[in-house]
């Protein structure tokens, strides 16, 4: 009997590993092939008859989308976070949704220092101040930053990546604290860590780093209020979710140098960047790049297609959400 061979479609190139592996797996893949987000059209039509679908936090599977969706066994995301994916919708409809951890822990922990220490040591205007020419010679009081020993470095939402941070942010002489709605015993046990309100994580922190999943309950979390709790000398990173941060209001506290520097990975309306925080010296920008090591975006494809096979082949998801 010839046995129906199952479609896999991925909605972008990605790591060839990972297509090879459901390739020999016997499944047929289709991969979109411009290198550009898939429009909507091309993604409904190509989902249709899909038996699974590896999807990236760039398409957005509503309730109307996932209707379209009647074949589809498993989403698997590549990516950690999933707000792209109406999880509780795809449950109704019996679609397993499937996400990418630990894979990017440690790529993601490292731009948070990254990022730390580019804002501390304002390591980009350095640059640009050399390379503008107006380096004339060493000087006493030239591009002065921050230390990191015996500051506070404060972990908002301390799941694996803050953890991961911290450890990494600890080696650099810090004092952990962090606000989390269990307590983190590894993290505690590393580093000393201290669970603390958000309220004092806040007004405590010298260095805060957000690790927060993006939902309704923390959107714009860093609203007005809790903004203007940070220290003046406060440097703020967020490679979570842009959502996270009302960006608006913190462009403002960043113009009126409220706080001392923001590192930025991510948007609230990516790819769009408010053009205001292009113009700020206090505010370091990258497009999104936490888990862009060739590590990381290898094994969160093989971890997304083993999510595929596994679900297709009724042995349940590797990773589910
Ligand atoms: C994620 O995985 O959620 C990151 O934002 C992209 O790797």
């Amino acid at each position: 009997m010839n046995r129906r061979q199952k479609k896999v479609f991925i909605t972008r190139k990605i790591p060839a590993a990972a297509i090879n592996l459901l390739i020999n797996s016997g499944y047929k893949v289709t991969v979109y092939k411009k290198d550009s987000v898939i429009p909507r059209e091309d993604l409904l039509k190509n989902i249709k008859n899909a038996d699974a679908v590896i999807s990236l936090l760039t398409e957005k599977f509503d309730s109307s989308t996932l209707d379209q969706m009647d074949k589809c066994k498993v989403i698997a995301n590549y990516a950690v976070g999933y707000n792209n994916i109406d999880v509780k919708y795809a449950k109704k409809k019996n679609i397993i949704v499937t996400n990418t951890p630990d894979v990017l822990t440690d790529s993601t922990a490292d731009l948070t220092i990254a990022l730390l220490l580019a804002c501390t040591r304002r390591v980009l205007e350095s640059e640009n101040f050399l390379k503008s020419g107006k380096y004339i010679g060493w000087k006493p009081d030239l591009l002065l930053g921050i230390e990191l020993k015996d500051k506070k470095f404060g972990v908002l939402g301390a799941g694996r990546i803050g953890t991961a941070a911290a450890i990494r942010a600890k080696a650099f002489g810090t004092k952990i604290i962090y606000s989390s709605k269990q307590r983190n015993h590894l993290l505690e046990k590393k580093t000393n860590a201290k669970k603390v309100s958000f309220n004092v994580l806040l007004k405590e922190s010298d260095f805060l780093s957000i690790h927060l999943p993006l939902s309704k309950e923390t959107f714009h979390f860093m609203n007005k209020e809790r903004l203007s709790l940070l220290k003046k000398n406060a440097v703020l990173i967020n490679t979570s979710r842009g959502e996270i941060i009302d960006e608006k209001e913190l462009i403002r506290i960043l113009k009126k140098k409220k706080i001392y520097c923001a590192g930025l990975d991510v948007f609230e309306n990516e790819p769009d960047v408010n053009p205001e925080l292009l113009k700020l010296n206090n505010a370091i920008v990258l497009p999104h790049i936490g888990s862009a090591t060739t590590e990381a975006r290898t094994n969160m494809a093989l971890l997304a297609a083993k999510n595929v096979i596994s679900v297709l082949s009724g042995s349940g998801p590797v990773t589910p959400v």
